[in-house]
């Protein structure tokens, strides 16, 4: 479908186009090039970390942080349903079991009292979602970690960027994960990392990300022949991804700036429609509206409006319990009142970092029509 407003649209310049072009015209090192490392160096340092490595989706980074920590069958990992669904299939690939915990109301974060309610002697790790750029409670969410000697892995993948106390969300965990799928902060159209300062996870996350091989040589430039010393995948990016993501991460700040300035913009518009609820920002942090997400009591009706306008809106996220795979394939009946509740009146609206005024004006006039007209 052809919208007059889309949810998102990718924000690029020539300087991507730019570096994308040079790496195609080495006519070399397509894979396992130069600018792969240069762009870890570049998130590792933004990020405040001491690596990072480069996957092709977020996705697989989630899948290679678990099995490098060598959680597995047996294992339970405390996760939000209020998120995509790859932040619990993680636990899945690994044959360990995600268990759902719910989320509190101000940042839509998993609920610290709630994480300590599902602990159990089987639980290995906790994997919070700073969800839509808005960080969660990861300062009370690292303690109960530390205080139970779980691993902590936060996904970062809608919040690059965003900070807590200026600290990165990202670097409280024992490691994180990021996402450069087409609607995140900045994208290479497919594409995700991982940061960590552990420099051991690290070493092993290299060999599960590509072939169980040491990457002490390049592999295509060399004739000796390498050894493969534990199971791997191939779940690297190639060169002109990270050239792109290169391009993409120079205007890392003028990304958010302008997010943040939209999102002011919405707030000050819609916070005082009847019948909206604009989330507040919360004290000490930055948030970097990957979405601009908001609570309508009649969600469903006003998405239809607006679609009848041409105005693209989404439900992010519909609980990853109540999904066909895990309620009734893997047979989860799980209560979390505040996920459900949230994901019942929950809509994101069009957010890009290209968005006009005049676009926004007509996302706004459009719900205040509907708010003031509809029954
Ligand atoms: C919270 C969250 N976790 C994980 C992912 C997975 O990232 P990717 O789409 O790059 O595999 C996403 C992406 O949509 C996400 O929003």
């Amino acid at each position: 479908m052809t919208w007059k407003i889309p949810l998102f649209k990718m924000y690029w310049d020539e300087d991507d186009v730019t570096e994308v072009n040079a790496a195609i015209r080495t006519g070399m090192s397509w894979a396992l090039g130069p600018q792969i490392p240069k762009f870890e160096k570049l998130i590792a340092d933004y990020m405040g970390t001491r690596y990072c490595l480069t996957f092709n989706s977020g996705t697989s980074a989630l899948h290679a942080s678990l099995l490098s920590y060598g959680i597995g069958a047996g294992d339970e990992v405390i996760v939000p349903s209020f998120t995509f669904i790859a932040t619990a299939n993680a636990a899945k690939f690994v044959g360990a079991t995600p268990v759902f915990a719910d989320i509190e109301e101000t940042t839509f974060g998993l609920d610290p009292a709630d994480i300590e309610a599902k602990i159990t002697p089987r639980t290995k790790a906790i994997i919070p979602v700073h969800y839509g750029g808005f960080p969660c409670r990861i300062g009370e969410i690292k303690k109960i970690a530390d205080e139970h000697g779980l691993i902590l892995i936060e996904d970062a993948a809608e919040a690059f960027g965003a900070q807590v106390d200026n600290i990165k969300a990202g670097a409280f965990g024992d490691s994180a994960i990021l996402s450069f799928c087409q609607n995140k902060i900045i994208t290479t159209g497919e594409g995700g990392a991982v940061v960590t300062s552990n420099r051991d996870f690290y070493e092993r996350m290299k060999l599960i990300r590509s072939h169980g091989r040491p990457d002490t040589l390049d592999y295509f430039s060399t004739t000796e022949i390498l050894d493969y010393v534990s199971l791997g995948y191939n779940f690297r990016i190639s060169s002109m991804t990270a050239a792109l993501g290169i391009g993409q991460f120079h205007k890392v700040e003028r990304i958010i700036t302008k997010r943040r300035l939209d999102a002011a913009y919405y707030r000050s518009k819609l916070q005082s429609v009847p019948g909206i609820t604009v989330p507040p920002e919360q004290p000490d942090t930055r948030t970097v509206y990957q979405l601009f997400s908001l609570r309508a009591e009649k969600r469903d009706n006003l998405m239809k409006y607006l679609e009848e306008k041409g105005i693209m809106t989404k439900i992010y996220f519909p609980p990853v319990h109540k999904t066909h795979y895990y309620q009734n394939v893997l047979g989860y009946t799980c209560k979390l009142p505040v996920t459900d509740a949230v994901s019942e009146d929950i809509i994101s609206l069009p957010f890009y970092p290209g968005i006009t005024r005049d676009e926004m004006d007509f996302v706004i006039e459009a719900i205040q029509e509907f708010e003031a007209t509809s029954p």
